[in-house]
């Protein structure tokens, strides 16, 4: 197993991993919440998130603030030591100011007004919202932001509304305006003449109800997430200047919920955090760690579960409770994925309210559930391992993600299966069923530091999409492009030219024709011998040798039959010979020569500065190793000047050092600046690896494999690209690596499953949950969990 991480997702720096739950003192008397704290105490709770939904407690009547409440809620915590996070409580405007402002409610798609008395009733975009928000929240920051026991802020709650009102309908067609210029361009790029749609004035734009034009309907979602954006920046406005420095402030998203597009929402949040709740039924690892790992990918680094199942929810067709220790393994799992705080919703059961039967750590009678038991077990866990926090879940491979893509294959599915989060996870749990760590990150990340890149249905491909994959390969890097690829440009417009459109020609091959299929249609490869369901294209491979062809379909509807499924393109130079290696410390010159030349390079070693660049001109180089942390060289200025220089400019870097942690976490803040490969910390087989990977490949799947396939196909291309699983363990198990801030790497396991499972250890390991000094193999109870560190 490779110790050295390339993962390019941020440091967490958290202080602790925290447990907590959202808690509303403002439900009970005050003097039963000493108990409660007690309870939380006893439970190992290090937070609670308070307030948001609290507004008519915290503000009966306009501008008449009642915040004393609050106060003396997050003292007696403090003295328990517990933290608070705040929620601005925005989500639920009262009474009192919609009586006031009857139209800051939202209006829904058939036209009605929304009714009062649940939650989210707003419009997004209301002026009378806007101002009693920016009082509600001026207020709660004055009070509580130089409170050193609010750690952190929440605005508002799942945004989740759309509103339909008139207001909504003029403030789209301003966005429309600035956004396309003239009435001529928006008509152009939107094909109006298509169906008379024609627009001579902007006022006769109207708000998507239902299917429509594919350009008007993404422009709406895009105004839908700039409308809560503004929103939430208002919030934040607010807010910030009256924080502490270490404060931050985040929004409770919900997964996959594809209302928003979340890239956008959480550029300007510190941290993003979620909402997990399995409803009816068991959670599926191979699938719920891609939510955790989505949000990872949000912010690009740690994330908070801010919201958790304890043990039922109130709201699924069947509200059954998880099995007993399912819920540890389950916040072990978000632990795991990067999570820096599991929090339970909620803390104890209000008598009156929308969620009387909703599964809590405390009942009604103020008596701990026999859930609490288990929460209380967690809390010991996390007691035992204070060295996760400020580690990272580091990963080799992304998978891209585009709100717009999905939109987009979501409302033209062409197949009613056709499912855009579905088909990424048809690559994603072949990972995970491999304990291969995935980055979910935006297709519009950098994506330097990874070994593997896939981009699963990428339709909407603009230029830049396009030429950051197309650089990606030129370093060397494995990618793979899936079904409906290159299709659209960002108006949802059909690009004139064959998919994968401007990839074409990095891919080796065009689709010729795609095909929604009716019944499965066989397909045989290198590596497995299946089948083919929902979609599958023909592909046409370009211009010959260096395009492989890994499957074909075999006979079916008479248009695919024979014909190319899946293709591999080698992509670079070919063999790399000629290395110039630029470095001053002559132990590590050393080593680098007996490593290489014993594999046959021709390597040329270079003290640092100009010497280091004559000699790159000098031997005209295939590659260059840079030690960018030399003793007495500054690495940064000879990189600098060699990517200044025209000569040198195209030829790869592998950054190489051998430096500690320290000058490592340095590093770190460059990386992304930094074009090419990345070895850091130096090991030799790290190094041998990365100069096989000079040559990028590129794979174009066309088509929808059988399970079985798919996974014979995915460890095909995880293991040509270089990518190692954390730990082999048996099905049902999963092995997760975080890495500390010092750089020690933590094995985390699971069994998600309710019968025993053992494995063997890749060494002697401390198992820090069971106290047991080191173990050489592992028996884990059902739903249990092992935290391991490396025995010295
Ligand atoms: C959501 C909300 C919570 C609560 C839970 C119940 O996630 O944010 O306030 O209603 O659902 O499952």
């Amino acid at each position: 197993m490779s110790t050295t991480s390339s993962s390019n997702i941020r440091l967490s720096g958290a202080s602790r991993v925290h447990l907590g739950a959202a808690y509303y003192p403002e439900h009970w008397p005050e003097d039963h919440w000493a108990k409660d704290i007690q309870l939380m105490r006893e439970a190992g709770l290090t937070v609670a998130r308070l307030a948001e939904f609290a507004w008519s407690t915290l503000e009966p009547a306009e501008g008449e603030f009642h915040l004393d409440w609050l106060d003396r809620a997050v003292s007696a915590l403090a003295s328990a030591g517990i933290e608070s996070v705040l929620g601005t409580p925005t989500a639920a405007p009262p009474a009192w100011l919609v009586q006031r402002h009857p139209d800051l409610l939202a209006v829904d798609e058939s036209g009605r007004r929304v009714q009062f008395g649940n939650r989210c009733h707003y419009c997004v975009n209301s002026p009378e919202l806007h101002a009693a928000t920016c009082r509600i929240v001026g207020a709660m920051a004055k009070r509580f932001g130089p409170n050193p026991h609010v750690i952190g802020w929440q605005i508002d709650n799942e945004y989740n509304r759309v509103c339909y009102c008139d207001r909504c309908r003029g403030l789209f067609q301003h966005y429309l305006a600035a956004k396309f210029g003239s009435l001529r361009a928006l008509n152009d790029r939107w094909s109006t003449s298509y169906w008379s749609q024609t627009y001579s004035a902007w006022e006769q734009i109207p708000l998507p109800v239902g299917p429509h034009n594919p350009g008007l309907m993404i422009e709406f979602r895009r105004f839908v997430t700039a409308s809560y954006r503004q929103f939430q920046r208002l919030q934040m406005d607010v807010l910030r200047p009256c924080l502490r420095k270490e404060a931050w402030i985040t929004h409770n998203f919900m997964g996959w919920f594809d209302g928003l597009d979340h890239y956008e929402m959480t550029q300007d949040l510190d941290l993003a955090s979620w909402d997990w709740y399995v409803g009816t039924g068991h959670h599926d690892y191979l699938t719920t760690g891609a939510a955790h790992d989505l949000t990872r990918g949000f912010k690009r680094r740690n994330f908070w579960l801010m919201e958790t199942q304890p043990g039922n929810v109130n709201w699924s067709p069947v509200n059954n409770t998880l099995n007993r220790d399912e819920a540890r393994a389950m916040a072990w799992h978000a632990v795991a994925h990067g999570a820096d705080a599991v929090l339970y919703w909620q803390w104890r059961s209000a008598l009156g309210g929308q969620e009387q039967f909703h599964g809590t750590l405390v009942d009604p009678s103020g008596q701990p559930r026999p859930f609490y038991r288990e929460v209380q077990q967690l809390g010991r866990d996390l007691a035992a391992v204070p060295f996760l926090a400020g580690s990272t879940a580091p990963s080799d491979v992304a998978l891209l993600n585009s709100y717009d893509s999905r939109w987009s294959i979501q409302w033209q599915r062409h197949h009613h299966e056709f499912d855009y989060v579905e088909h990424l996870l048809h690559y994603y749990r072949p990972l995970a069923a491999r304990n291969i760590a995935a980055d979910i990150i935006s297709a519009d990340a950098p994506l330097d530091g990874y070994k593997l890149v896939i981009a699963p249905t990428l339709t909407i491909l603009n230029k830049s999409r396009a030429t950051r994959l197309q650089d990606f390969v030129a370093r060397g890097g494995h990618l793979v492009l899936t079904l409906r690829t290159g299709m659209k440009d960002a108006d949802n417009a059909l690009l004139p030219s064959r998919q994968p459109g401007p990839l074409a020609d990095l891919a080796g091959v065009q689709v010729e024709e795609y095909y929604a299929l009716l019944d499965p249609v066989p397909v045989a490869g290198e590596w497995f011998d299946g089948s083919s369901r929902l979609w599958a294209e023909r592909l046409q491979v370009l211009g010959g040798a260096k395009t492989q062809i890994i499957a074909r379909y075999g006979a079916s509807n008479g248009w695919l039959d024979g014909y190319p499924a899946i293709t591999a393109r080698e992509q670079g130079e070919g063999e790399v010979k000629k290395i110039v290696c630029i470095e001053d410390e002559p132990d590590m010159a050393r080593l680098i020569k007996l490593i290489l030349e014993r594999k046959g390079y021709d390597l040329t070693i270079a003290i640092g500065g100009q010497e280091g660049l004559e000699a790159i001109r000098r031997v005209k180089p295939d590659l260059v190793l840079l030690d960018l942390m030399m003793p007495d060289m500054d690495g940064w200025q000879v990189y600098g000047k060699m990517k200044a220089d025209e000569e040198m400019k195209s030829i790869p870097v592998i950054i190489v050092t051998a430096r500690a942690q320290s000058a490592d976490r340095g590093l770190g803040l460059h990386i992304a600046k930094v074009k090419d490969f990345i070895v850091k910390p130096f090991s030799p087989q790290e190094l041998l690896q990365s100069l096989e990977r000079v040559n990028g490949r590129v794979y174009c799947v066309g088509t929808y494999l059988d399970d079985a396939s798919q996974q014979s196909l995915l460890n095909h291309i995880v293991e040509a690209a270089g990518v190692e699983p954390v730990l082999e363990t048996p099905p049902g198990v999963e092995a997760r690596r975080r890495i500390t801030a010092s750089g020690q790497e933590v094995l985390i396991v699971i069994n998600h499953e309710r019968a025993e499972k053992s494995m063997g250890l890749p060494w002697l390991a401390r198992e820090h949950l069971s106290n047991q000094s080191f173990i050489e193999g592992l028996k884990l109870a059902p739903y249990g969990v092992a935290v391991l560190t490396r025995f010295a």
